[in-house]
């Protein structure tokens, strides 16, 4: 996009991957790089929106000109969501979110137990970040973007996917085979609340956020004049 086409517009992006806390040392992640919300961060801000980037994990430089802020975990993530969506004319969902966190951080480094064999680590459902902004619409113009990574039957669990979370797009990334995680490209589908379904060809992020905020653009309320 080379025209201002989201100038004035708000849009919180979400990016990386969360860690949940086992003990002080270990947790549980994920291969998130970030480059895919990152990339859509640095192209909205070329396109004139007004951005902020809830950071978690990623160990990329800072896109220039957006407001990035760090988060650890899928809580911190929900928490710092809540707190900006209200004002935001666009949420773009890309961080991968983990669905399960230890039901406790255990305050001390867990010990090796000798000849118990290893220690269980119980986990707890995280919430839907998702599915509970949909659910919950700040106001009735907002555009909920999320993303998926599917390995098999893509359209077809993309949809599913796009009626659970009740987003207005999808972007359906197919992963496995080393494709998109930690990679500069990315190909994908992007779904509509509208029925549409919209082929991104391979090539790189910034490409693919390009196309993504096409979309958007196409969807925003018309702002008002004067
Ligand atoms: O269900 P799945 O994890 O594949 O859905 C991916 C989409 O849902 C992404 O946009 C991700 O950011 C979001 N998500 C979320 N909260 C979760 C899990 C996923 O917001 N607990």
């Amino acid at each position: 996009g080379l025209e201002a086409d989201l100038a004035g517009r708000r849009v919180l992006i979400t990016a990386g991957g969360t860690r949940e806390d086992i003990d002080p040392v270990r947790y549980l992640g994920n291969r998130s790089s970030g480059r895919q919300g990152y990339a859509l961060a640095a192209t909205a801000v070329a396109r004139g929106a007004d951005v902020t980037l809830l950071s978690a994990n990623v160990t990329l430089p800072d896109p220039a000109g957006a407001d990035v802020r760090r988060v650890r975990s899928a809580v911190e993530l929900q928490e710092a969501v809540l707190a900006e969506s209200d004002k935001a004319d666009v949420v773009v969902m890309a961080a991968a979110v983990a669905d399960f966190r230890p039901a406790e951080r255990a305050p001390g480094k867990i010990k090796k137990q000798a000849g118990s064999g290893p220690a269980p680590i119980e986990l707890v459902e995280n919430p839907d970040i998702l599915a509970g902004l949909t659910r919950d619409r700040a106001h009735p113009g907002q555009l909920i973007v999320g993303f998926a990574a599917e390995t098999d039957r893509v359209l077809e669990h993309g949809r599913q996917k796009l009626a659970r979370k009740g987003c207005d797009l999808l972007v359906v990334n197919q992963v496995g085979g080393g494709k998109a995680f930690g990679t500069a490209d990315n190909q994908a589908v992007v779904l509509g609340a509208d029925g549409s379904a919209t082929e991104i060809p391979h090539g790189p992020k910034e490409a693919l956020a390009d196309r993504v905020w096409d979309l958007v653009a196409d969807r925003l309320t018309p702002r008002p004049r004067g």
